[in-house]
């Protein structure tokens, strides 16, 4: 190239001259071409780092702030007891002495109401914010989230007691209109007493399973505690917790456990499960009003109940869950051996007549033994026999266990 710029002025043709400028403007231009490109890259690549650095920046800063929250101190946890003007509150530390404090700007005075937990910094203890209301777990153990698999054709024989229990429970919350028009007050609740295993537990099942109410489910004696008080409060938040997702329905299984006969007995034990009762019976008659929840308790010593939780107002139906007559226990028969394979032969009248005096959980027992002998003898449906055994095994344990209860009494 050197060269051709050296020999260029000595030719001294035109020609070759614009030949040659031509050249090296296509050149330059080209190069041009190329350090732009170069450029445009390079002020991608720039942006890019930029945005890098912006988001670094914002994770820095988060970061930062991590560290400060985790570096701050812990806030007291208070309640307060009583709202004196707009920004004066008093409230009670969790560590028991009261205190006259501030509250920030930032929180709705609607939100401060006696009661309310609030959380309070540590040197002023003005209040910093006011937290939700917490429920014990164990009242969220007792909420039913799946309903159960009963329905009311799975029982048998207590037809009369379903409609009751319909009227009851069901209706206030699914027409009240009709209550409204009447003019009278919804039931507030049904108590289901009678024997052991005639299905009172199935009822409430079969109820939380064709209301779409929120189903509370809990056993008198979860609610008898160690410590005093504590039996009173998940009273008092069961309710509460019913309250707020009504229309709920609250089943309190074997109420007797708390709800007993009280006395002049003096354990401590006993006084707690009474306090306990006093406070189920104020939730009861709800001096607040209760709204759309519904209370079935379940028991079978009603004889040992309070009268105080029997008189209406508390429980306004009470419904009898007798032993099954000749008809409930065909029905209840039919119920059970419904998925069962039985052979020709078999009469059902025939063993609901066998098994005078016996409950459903009795008769459930005497299908499943009737197919136990089935499998053990190998036939492969079930057959009359196989339930005769099983009717003459079961009522042998019976006897069996009179003999040794009399045994008992002798000795006793
Ligand atoms: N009327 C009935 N129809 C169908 N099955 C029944 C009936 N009564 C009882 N059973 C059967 O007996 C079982 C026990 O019944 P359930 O638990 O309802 O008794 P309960 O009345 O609550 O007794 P307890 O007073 O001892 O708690 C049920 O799971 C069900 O299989
Ligand atoms: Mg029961």
């Amino acid at each position: 190239m050197g060269d051709i710029a050296r020999q260029a002025p000595d030719k001294d043709t035109g020609e070759d001259l614009y030949q040659y400028l031509l050249e090296r403007i296509t050149n330059l231009e080209n190069r041009n071409l190329e350090l732009r490109e170069q450029f445009r890259q390079m002020e991608s690549e720039k942006r890019y780092i930029e945005t890098q650095k912006i988001r670094y920046e914002r994770e820095l800063r988060k970061l930062k702030s991590e560290i400060e929250q985790l570096r701050s101190p812990p806030l007291v946890i208070g309640t307060v007891t009583d709202v004196v003007d707009n920004n004066r509150v008093i409230v009670r530390s969790s560590a028991g002495p009261r205190f006259l404090v501030r509250t920030s700007q930032l929180i709705d005075p609607d939100l401060l109401k006696p009661g309310v937990r609030c959380t309070l910094n540590q040197q002023s203890l003005a209040i910093v914010d006011v937290l939700p209301t917490s429920y014990d777990s164990q009242v969220y153990g007792m909420e039913l989230v799946e309903s159960p698999d009963e329905r009311y054709e799975s029982i048998g024989g207590l037809e009369p007691q379903i409609v009751e229990i319909q009227e009851a429970v069901e209706l206030p919350l699914t027409k009240p209109h009709l209550f409204e028009q009447i003019g009278i007050a919804p039931p507030k609740g049904v108590l289901l007493y009678g024997p052991p295993g005639t299905g009172k537990t199935l009822l409430a099942r079969a109820v939380a399973h064709q209301t779409n109410a929120h189903f509370l489910r809990v056993v008198g004696s979860e609610l008898v505690q160690k410590y005093i008080g504590e039996g009173a409060r998940l009273v008092r938040e069961l309710f509460e917790l019913a309250k707020q997702k009504a229309p709920s329905i609250i089943f309190i299984d074997e109420i007797d456990a708390i709800g007993a006969h009280r006395n002049d007995s003096t354990t401590s034990g006993d006084r707690e499960v009474q306090r306990t009762l006093m406070q189920l019976l104020a939730e009861m008659d709800g001096f607040e009003n209760r709204g759309d929840v519904k209370i079935i308790g379940a028991t079978n010593r009603i004889d040992i109940l309070d009268r105080a939780l029997l008189r209406p107002g508390r429980f306004d139906r009470i419904i009898e869950i007798p032993l099954p007559d000749f008809h409930g226990r065909l029905s209840i028969m039919h119920i059970h051996t419904k998925g069962m394979n039985l052979g020709e032969n078999v009469d059902l009248a025939e063993v609901a007549r066998l098994t005078e005096g016996k409950n459903g959980a009795d008769l459930r027992a005497v299908c499943m033994e009737a197919g136990m002998f089935a499998i053990r003898s190998e036939h492969e449906t079930v057959t009359q026999d196989d339930f005769m055994k099983a009717i003459d095994k079961l009522s042998l344990d019976f006897d069996k266990h009179h003999i040794n209860t009399s045994y008992g009494a002798m000795f006793a």
